[in-house]
């Protein structure tokens, strides 16, 4: 399998390194702009091969997309990422332009790829990159639920005071501060409900904890974070690299599931060697349905500004 990744930042790297060290991919291309930057970063993960025990290669280029012809995989973070106290909207003026533009250039050498988009605001770049490619729904991924999900059970397992991998959970609808759905009521802890163990403002706080994960983060950091979100997209990427038939919360283009229709949303995806294999409609309760549907409001409104 190829993988491409489109920006060497903090991101992109760790897209890059988390693939690698998984070693499911044959080979990993890092795409930058900046000169030099991307074949630095790939060089440098290079010297780790021996040291992690991989045998992917990884290359960079400065911006010649030739180099990622033939790729199975094209992963979308290039863009700049918020500062302390900015929303994840408020990037769509620059990220639009680079979403578009990326996206031309890599489906003219890779006519069959399949793109995961990570841009903010995610649910709009990733609906931006249906419009500006025309790719089939099934081969345009926004990556945003495989990430609050991971939020979600972490904050879970620190309200239970249990192993993350006692928790199943997941976060549907947009990758927003305020419009992401964590499905608390279907939560579990070991297939125990988790309001079994947590009272109602418990729960409450941990949901209020999962939206605003990223930004908690960028307030610490200075900027948005780089180690879950590469290790969310390298989960995708696996799932289509193995044929997984793995069920993740993905944005992808609706077309009346959910009662929705021309927007990318966060929803239940089998993932699998064609990309979005099945959009699964979940039964949700008044409340869940409710707030889906605030939430898609929300990113249609983000929509209309591209
Ligand atoms: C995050 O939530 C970058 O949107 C990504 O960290």
């Amino acid at each position: 399998m190829k993988v491409t990744v489109v920006g060497a930042g903090a991101v992109g790297a760790s897209c890059a390194e988390y693939i690698a060290i998984k070693d499911f991919a044959d080979e990993i291309v890092i795409v930058d702009i900046k000169e030099g930057f991307a074949e630095g970063k790939a060089m440098d993960l290079m010297q780790t091969a021996s040291l992690n025990g991989f045998d992917s290669t990884i290359t960079g280029t400065t911006n010649d997309y030739s180099k990622t012809a033939g790729s199975d995989v094209a992963v979308i973070t290039s863009g700049i990422p918020r500062k302390p106290g900015m929303t994840r909207e408020e990037l769509i003026g620059i990220n639009a332009g680079i979403v578009k533009t990326v996206s031309e250039n890599l489906i003219k050498y890779s006519p069959n790829v399949i793109l995961i988009v990570v841009s903010n605001p995610m649910d709009t770049m990733a609906y931006l990159a249906h419009k500006a490619t025309g790719l089939p729904k099934n081969r345009i991924i926004g990556m945003g639920g495989a990430l609050d999900s991971a939020r979600f059970k972490y904050r879970l397992a620190e309200a239970l005071d249990c192993p993350q991998s006692d928790i199943s959970a997941m976060v549907i609808g947009g990758h927003s501060d305020t419009g992401m759905v964590p499905l608390i009521e279907k939560a579990v802890r070991n297939s125990v409900p988790v309001s079994e163990f947590l009272s109602a403002e418990k729960m409450a706080e941990v949901v209020e904890a999962t939206k605003v994960g990223g930004a908690t983060l960028t307030k610490l950091l200075g900027t948005s974070a780089w180690y879950a979100p590469g290790a969310a997209v390298s989960e995708l990427v696996r799932a289509i690299a193995l044929d997984s038939k793995k069920m993740f919360p993905c944005s992808a283009l609706l077309e009346g599931e959910y009662g929705l229709s021309d927007i990318s949303l966060g929803v239940p995806c089998v993932l699998g060697k064609n990309g979005i294999e099945k959009i699964v409609e979940i039964e949700l309760s008044a409340a869940e349905k409710a707030k889906m549907m605030e939430s898609a409001e929300g990113v249609k409104a983000v929509n209309a500004l591209l």
